[in-house]
C-alpha cells in the first residue's frame, strides 16, 4: 500500500499512558475527517482541557482527503497526522488501505467528525462496534449527506443531533445520545448550521466520555483495557 502518502508525525504506536497514580489507561482515539474538522477541533480541546481529559488520547486524526483543511488544524493543536487519498479508489480496498493504517495506531474507538464516506464491510469489521459518528439530523428521519439543508429546506422546528455507533447500514447503528436543537426563527441556513455545530461540539465530546466511562466500568477485571484490541 502507499505508505509514502503517510504524513504522520508520530506513526509508532505510543506505549500506554496511565492516568494519574492510576494504571487504568486513557483510550486512544483516531479521528477521521474530510473538511473543515471543526467537531475534530471539539474533541481535540475536550482531551486537552475538557471532559475527555482524564479518559482519552487524540492518537491520530486520519483523512481521505490529504488537502483537507482539519488535517492541518489538527496538525497545529498537536494531534499525529495521517492521510490516504480516496480519490478514484475502489471503496474495498480502500478501507483496506486505511484500516491498514489506523492498526499501527491501536484506537479503542474510530470516531467520524464529517468522514464524508460510506464505509464497507472491510472497515466496520475491523472495528466492530467502536465506530461512532455524529449526525446533524434524527438518523430514523434523515441519512446520509445535506441534513441541515434538509432541516433548513423543510422549515423545521427542531433538528435532533445524534451520536450513534456505526454497523454497516447507512445511519443505521445504535444511537448513543440524541440532543434537540430549536430551529424557530432560523431564517438562514447559516444560522440553522451555527446553532446546531454548538450542540454537536458539545455533545460528541460528552457523548464519547459518557461511553468510556461505562465500558470501563463494564470491565473491571481488565481495568487497563478500555476496548479489546483485535
Ligand atoms: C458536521 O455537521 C457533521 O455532523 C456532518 O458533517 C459536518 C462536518 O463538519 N456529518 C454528516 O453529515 C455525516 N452524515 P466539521 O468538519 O466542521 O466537523
Amino acid at each position: 500500500m502507499p505508505t509514502s502518502a503517510l504524513t504522520s508525525a508520530s506513526g509508532r504506536n505510543r506505549p500506554l499512558p496511565a492516568t494519574g497514580n492510576h494504571s487504568i489507561r486513557k483510550a486512544r482515539l483516531a479521528i477521521l475527517l474530510s473538511g473543515r474538522g471543526s467537531n475534530m477541533v471539539a474533541l481535540v480541546n475536550a482531551v486537552q482541557h475538557g471532559v475527555l481529559q482524564e479518559l482519552g488520547e487524540v492518537v491520530v486524526v486520519f483523512s481521505n482527503k490529504p488537502d483537507a483543511p482539519g488535517l492541518e488544524t489538527a496538525a497545529a493543536l498537536g494531534c499525529p497526522t495521517a492521510s490516504l487519498s480516496s480519490q478514484g479508489r475502489k471503496r474495498a480496498e480502500f478501507d483496506a488501505d486505511v484500516v491498514e493504517v489506523l492498526h499501527r495506531y491501536q484506537p479503542d474507538y474510530v470516531v467520524l467528525a464529517g468522514y464524508m464516506r460510506i464505509l464497507s464491510p472491510t472497515f466496520i469489521r475491523a472495528f466492530a462496534g467502536r465506530i461512532l459518528n455524529i449526525h446533524p439530523a434524527d438518523t430514523h428521519q434523515h441519512q446520509g449527506l445535506h441534513a441541515y439543508e434538509w432541516a433548513f429546506e423543510n422549515r423545521l422546528p427542531e433538528t435532533k443531533i445524534t451520536v450513534h455507533l456505526v454497523d454497516e447500514g447507512l445511519d443505521t447503528g445504535p444511537i448513543l445520545a440524541q440532543h434537540a436543537v430549536d430551529l424557530r426563527g432560523a431564517d438562514t441556513l447559516a444560522e440553522v448550521e451555527r446553532r446546531g455545530l454548538a450542540v454537536e461540539h458539545r455533545v460528541y465530546a460528552e457523548t464519547l466520555a459518557e461511553l468510556i466511562k461505562k465500558e470501563r466500568h463494564a470491565e473491571p477485571a481488565e481495568a487497563s483495557r478500555v476496548a479489546s484490541p483485535d
